[in-house]
């Protein structure tokens, strides 16, 4: 019998998705329930004899009718939205299976605060210490009270946006430091955190770490995990770490399971610590977590690794890196997470160093009303015959063929090596097959998995390293060594 799969969402990740999905052995057939157009999908539903809707995927009452309408056998969905109002629980009442976390699991993404609240009860090591606040006044008054180094963060998942890391070291700058937090702690409140009424939180405060960041995904039947090769985004717009935050302008990983500046031994942490939470949060909601888990981390000198975020979903464009190299069979995986035997799998890939790089309209990240509604020329197989493939991201196939830009990150350019620096020449040989028909102008980020770019990340981990190392002998770690005036030298215990 066929096995018929609908696929929710329609960015790069989900083409990734889509395509691991189509080559399985089992010949599936795949639907897709998509806001926009995307001809990569759309491609492979008409390629295996499936079908696609277009609607509201964060409705679940849609998704079920999607579902039951070309009765599939389950249901994937990709990005974190649907999964925050409920569209697995929904299916799962009408007896759906579906790869995605159902709404308590997903507030592990959804509600920074829950994330942290969670790993402080259940003593998870990688924790931070934190202050959620209700409101806006709040939080300015903590802020005129603290002068300290934190990360403001919106409390919600607002699509990656909103966060702003402030060193406040010198005593001289403290008061401009100050105004800065409560300028920025007013915007989250008022402009990112507008219009989300699921969550009473909406400002987090946190310790401010550093070090080189990285992001492990896994699947998840809620007794297993099952991580896969590693990979680190570059979020800012352009070359060398400079600009506004995007969702990810490229990636890298590999060869094998590790980074270039990741040891096995914090690789082995980082699965231990997502399993922790895995753990904990079926503890705390009472229901098991069966889907993607990615814990977006960082290597402290505080923990090690330490936990920035979490995903309860593939990152993307980091999905786009693992999943044109998983050689087991993407669908008997999910039916084995369906059935909670994940334990019984072995995720197996390709031993290949990867790059994505993505191409976005001029206009992104900030004007993506400029960027929007671009005719797009993509050259797929220019790109194929220098080694690269095309995973369309932000695009809308219209009826007479013309792929419109949708106003984020165009496509999404995957290719492999031997080396990094030798899979992104690649991929960079692939980027003047992306272009805009009309002549507006594209961007990307040639310095992704160039040599200089890794040296630099290899450099900051192994600065890190020497003080987590150090911290680790003195029996410092999670711990903070403070001077408060008039009492001296205080460790603040995790
Ligand atoms: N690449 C970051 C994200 O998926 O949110």
């Amino acid at each position: 019998m066929v096995v018929k799969v609908l696929l929710v969402g329609d960015a790069g990740r989900e083409h990734a998705i889509a395509e691991a999905i189509c080559r399985s052995r089992l010949d599936p057939k795949l639907y897709a329930a998509m806001r926009l157009r995307n001809p990569g999908i759309i491609r492979l539903c008409r390629k295996t004899g499936g079908e696609y809707v277009l609607g509201k995927i964060t409705d679940p009452a849609f998704i079920v009718e999607a579902a039951k309408k070309f009765h599939v056998d389950f249901v994937f969905v990709g990005p974190e939205e649907p999964l925050f109002h409920g569209v697995s629980d929904a299916l799962e009442a009408e007896g759906i299976p579906c790869i995605g976390a159902k709404k308590g699991p997903a507030e592990l993404e959804m509600s920074k605060a829950f994330m942290r609240r969670l790993m402080w009860k259940h003593k998870v090591p990688g924790r931070l210490r934190f202050k959620a606040f209700k409101n806006v006044a709040d939080a300015v008054a903590y802020i005129r009270e603290y002068a300290e180094s934190v990360a403001l963060k919106p409390a919600r998942q607002v699509g990656g946006k909103g966060v702003k890391v402030i060193a406040d070291l010198q005593a001289y700058l403290s008061k401009e430091k100050t105004q800065v937090k409560e300028a920025h702690a007013k915007i989250i409140g008022e402009e990112h955190m507008k219009g989300y009424t699921d969550i009473e939180d909406k400002i987090l405060i946190e310790e401010r770490v550093e070090g080189p960041e990285y992001t492990l995904q896994a699947f998840t039947d809620g007794r297993t995990v099952k991580p896969f090769p590693l990979v680190q985004d570059n979020k800012n717009a352009f070359e060398m770490d400079i600009g506004p935050e995007t969702g990810g302008m490229g990636s890298i990983s590999g060869p094998g399971m590790l980074l270039p500046f990741i040891n096995e031994y914090e690789y082995r942490r980082s699965v231990e610590i997502v399993q922790a939470c895995v753990r904990a949060v079926e503890a705390e909601t009472g229901q098991k977590y069966k889907g993607v888990v990615s814990g977006q981390m960082m290597l402290t000198a505080l923990w090690g690794p330490t936990i920035i975020e979490f995903y309860c979903r593939f990152g993307d464009p980091e999905a786009v890196n693992v999943l044109p190299i998983l050689k087991s069979d993407m669908v008997e995986v999910c039916e084995a997470i369906i059935d909670e035997r994940l334990n019984k799998v072995k995720l197996q890939f390709e031993e290949a160093a990867t790059v994505v790089k993505c191409v976005s309209p001029k206009g992104y990240p900030d004007r993506r009303d400029l960027a929007k509604g671009h005719p797009a020329l993509i050259d797929e197989e220019k790109i194929r015959r220098k080694g690269g493939k095309v995973y369309y991201a932000s695009t809308d196939l219209q009826p007479d063929g013309t792929i419109l830009t949708g106003g984020s990150r165009l496509v999404e350019i995957f290719a492999k090596g031997k080396t990094i620096p030798e899979a992104s020449a690649k991929a960079e040989a692939c980027i003047p097959y992306v272009r805009l028909a009309d002549g507006w102008g594209v961007f990307h980020r040639s310095d992704i998995g160039s040599e200089v770019l890794l040296k630099r990340r290899i450099e900051q981990a192994e600065l890190v390293r020497g003080v987590y190392r150090y911290r680790l002998r003195k029996g410092l770690i999670g711990k903070t060594i403070e001077w408060i005036p008039g009492r001296g030298k205080i460790v603040l215990e995790a």
